[in-house]
C-alpha cells in the first residue's frame, strides 16, 4: 500500500510523463514539417516511449492500492528556432524529469517506502541513459556544424543510427 505522499508524488510524476510524451511528439512534428526525417523519427519512438513510462507509473499506482490519476496535459512549445534548439530543450527537459525523479526516490525514503523505491531505480536508470543520449546528440551536431549541409548529414545519421552506436532507450525493459 502507498502512503497518500508517495501516492501524489508518483500522480504527479505521472502527469510529466504525460507532458515529457506530448513535448517529444511536439518536436517530432515540427522535424518532420522541417524535412528533418531522421529526427522526427527518433522524436516520434521517444513520444512513445514517454508514454510508456507514464503507463508503467499508471499500473503501479493501481497495484499498489492507490489511485492513479489521468491528467489532463497542457500544450507543449510548438515553435523551435532550429535542431540545436529542439535538441537543448530536449535536455534541459529532461534534466528537469530527473530532479522530480529523483524528489520522489527522496520521499520514498523519507516515508520508509523501499517497495516503490525498489520501482523508481529503474526510472533513475532511465535519466541517465536519457540525458546521456541527448548530450551525444548534440555533440554530433555540433561536430556536423550547423550548416544546411552538415544538418542533411547529421538528420540522416541519426536515422542510421536509431539502435545503434546512439544509446536509444527503449520501452518497458
Ligand atoms: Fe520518462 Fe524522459 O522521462
Amino acid at each position: 500500500m502507498v502512503s497518500s505522499k508517495v501516492e501524489d508524488s508518483l500522480n504527479n510524476q505521472i502527469l510529466l510523463e504525460g507532458e515529457s510524451s506530448q513535448f517529444y511528439l511536439s518536436m517530432a512534428s515540427w522535424a518532420e514539417n522541417q524535412g528533418y526525417v531522421g529526427t522526427s523519427s527518433f522524436l516520434y519512438r521517444q513520444a512513445d516511449e514517454e508514454r510508456e513510462h507514464m503507463l508503467k507509473l499508471i499500473k503501479y499506482v493501481n497495484e499498489r492500492g492507490g489511485v492513479a490519476r489521468i491528467p489532463s496535459i497542457s500544450e507543449p512549445p510548438t515553435e523551435f528556432d532550429c535542431l540545436t534548439n529542439v535538441f537543448e530543450s530536449l535536455l534541459s527537459h529532461e534534466l528537469n524529469i530527473t530532479a522530480k525523479i529523483n524528489s520522489v526516490v527522496h520521499i520514498c525514503l523519507q516515508e520508509q517506502d523501499y517497495t516503490t523505491h525498489n520501482f523508481m531505480q529503474w526510472f533513475v536508470s532511465e535519466q541517465i541513459e536519457e540525458e546521456a543520449t541527448a548530450r551525444g546528440i548534440l555533440d554530433r551536431i555540433k561536430l556536423t556544424g550547423s550548416e544546411k549541409g552538415g544538418l542533411y548529414l547529421f538528420d540522416r545519421d541519426l536515422e542510421n543510427l536509431i539502435g545503434g552506436s546512439i544509446s536509444v532507450p527503449s520501452a518497458g525493459k
